[in-house]
């Protein structure tokens, strides 16, 4: 097939098509405008994430590593669990999953009513609310603060959302091609990260129930993790547990509002919503590709991938591939219960599931229940400019 344009302002609107285009053509697709085969069906994208020969390591610039201002962004590179491949891998993980126990999650969960209880409250009287400002975005956030211990103020939580988005600038781009403001930006954000992760492991002391004072405490014949690799996860935790929740509760909004039949069903029958939410994360999966390096040729299909080509596993298509979801397009909470690959599969598996699935379950729930008129205010949903995490601009709604 011709070169398919992919990630132009369309594919923001509706990625689907293109996926679908991919999925039926050219499945292992090389895309020169990339430079990286991109894999749309669910079974090679399962595979490849079980595959020891595809890694999961990105570099930077080694010799920047230390006196730069881009420091802490290296040392997250460099010491964090989803950018590793065993052995770092497993060891990461090892302490990392000690801290992040079912138990430890299922005790946020009167936490977490509490939190939505009251962003709603404020919204209430006003019958209206952009959904994504008011609710989605800063919901996680506001979890993700408890869990760490990091903040509580909303004006804090703001800075600190603003620092995630900055450190993240240099991210995928090489530091010649950054422009000196943004490299500044970058620089200040990583310092106001560090200083809130600092603070946060001083006070960790009088938390020891806390999240952040068991990663700091998790080890395992000795073994501890680094300071780098505690500022690393808390950051990872930021970022990872943060736009995709905003995502998947804008997405996931919009999919019950339109499928008023399925609605129905989790009015009338409230233990549906664990089913439903593995549904919702299978339809509008937040994390369009995550991506991968070969480390050996491997031969997938028809493509002859080769040791060091880059690889972009599409697990928002493998998610809607019919081979594996019949009528892939339709919102169906009967459908089987397994966790969907939008959370990954293999080592690096999502190690936040279980508070995803009790964050969004918690919120649709409540929502629902407290503004039963709930209705989108809008004919156009308008996407941000972010083509890996799928995230609505706004989303007016009103009740
Ligand atoms: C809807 C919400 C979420 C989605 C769609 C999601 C998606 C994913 C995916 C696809 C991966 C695999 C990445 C890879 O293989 O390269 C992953 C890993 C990870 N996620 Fe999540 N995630 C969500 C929520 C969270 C939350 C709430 C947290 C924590 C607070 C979290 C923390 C992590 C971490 C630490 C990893 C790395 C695991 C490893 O490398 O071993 N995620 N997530």
């Amino acid at each position: 097939m011709g070169e398919p344009v992919l990630f132009d302002e369309a594919m923001l609107e509706d990625p689907y098509a293109r996926y679908a285009l991919l999925r039926e053509t050219d499945p292992v697709h090389y895309a020169d405008q990339i430079g990286a085969w991109i894999v749309t069906r669910h079974d090679d994208v399962d595979r490849i994430l079980r595959d020891p020969d595809f890694s999961s390591v990105i570099t930077f610039d080694a010799a920047r590593a230390t006196g730069d201002p881009l420091r802490h962004l290296y040392a997250f590179v460099h010491s964090s669990l989803v950018f590793s491949d065993p052995p770092s891998h497993t060891r990461l993980r090892r302490l990392v999953s000690r801290a992040f126990t079912p138990a430890s999650v299922a005790r946020l969960r009167s936490w977490i009513e509490e939190t939505v209880d009251r962003l709603l409250d404020t919204v209430e009287p006003q019958r209206r609310m952009d959904f994504v400002s008011d609710f989605a975005a800063p919901l996680p956030l506001r979890v993700l603060a408890e869990v760490l211990g990091l903040t509580f103020d909303p004006d804090e939580q703001r800075r600190l959302k603003e620092a995630c988005d900055d450190f993240l600038l240099p991210f995928g781009r090489k530091p010649a091609d950054l422009a000196d403001e943004e490299s500044a930006r970058a620089a200040r954000a990583g310092g106001t990260l560090a200083a809130a992760v600092r603070e946060a492991l001083d006070d960790a002391v009088d938390q020891p129930e806390s999240l952040l004072a068991a990663l700091a405490a998790a080890s395992e014949d000795g073994d501890r993790l680094s300071r780098d690799e505690l500022f690393a996860t808390v950051v990872l935790f930021l970022i990872a547990g943060h736009e995709n929740l905003t995502s998947l509760l804008s997405n996931g909004v919009i999919a019950l509002l339109r499928h008023p039949d399925q609605l129905h069903l989790l009015r009338q029958d409230p233990t549906l919503w664990p089913a439903a939410v593995r549904e919702l994360l299978r339809l509008v999966a937040p994390n369009q590709f995550i991506r991968r390096t070969a480390t050996a040729d491997v031969h997938i299909g028809d493509a002859d991938i080769r040791a060091g080509d880059a690889v972009l596993l599409v697990l928002a298509s493998a998610c809607r591939d019919p081979a594996v979801h019949p009528d892939p397009d339709r919102l169906d909470i009967g459908r089987p219960r397994d966790w969907p690959i939008a959370l990954g599969r293999g080592i690096h598996y999502c190690v936040g599931g279980p508070l995803a699935q009790l964050e969004a379950e918690t919120a649709f729930q409540r929502l629902f229940t407290r503004l039963p008129g709930l209705r989108l205010d809008t004919t156009r949903i308008e996407y941000a400019n972010n083509f890996n995490v799928r995230l609505v601009a706004r989303l007016p709604v009103t009740w």
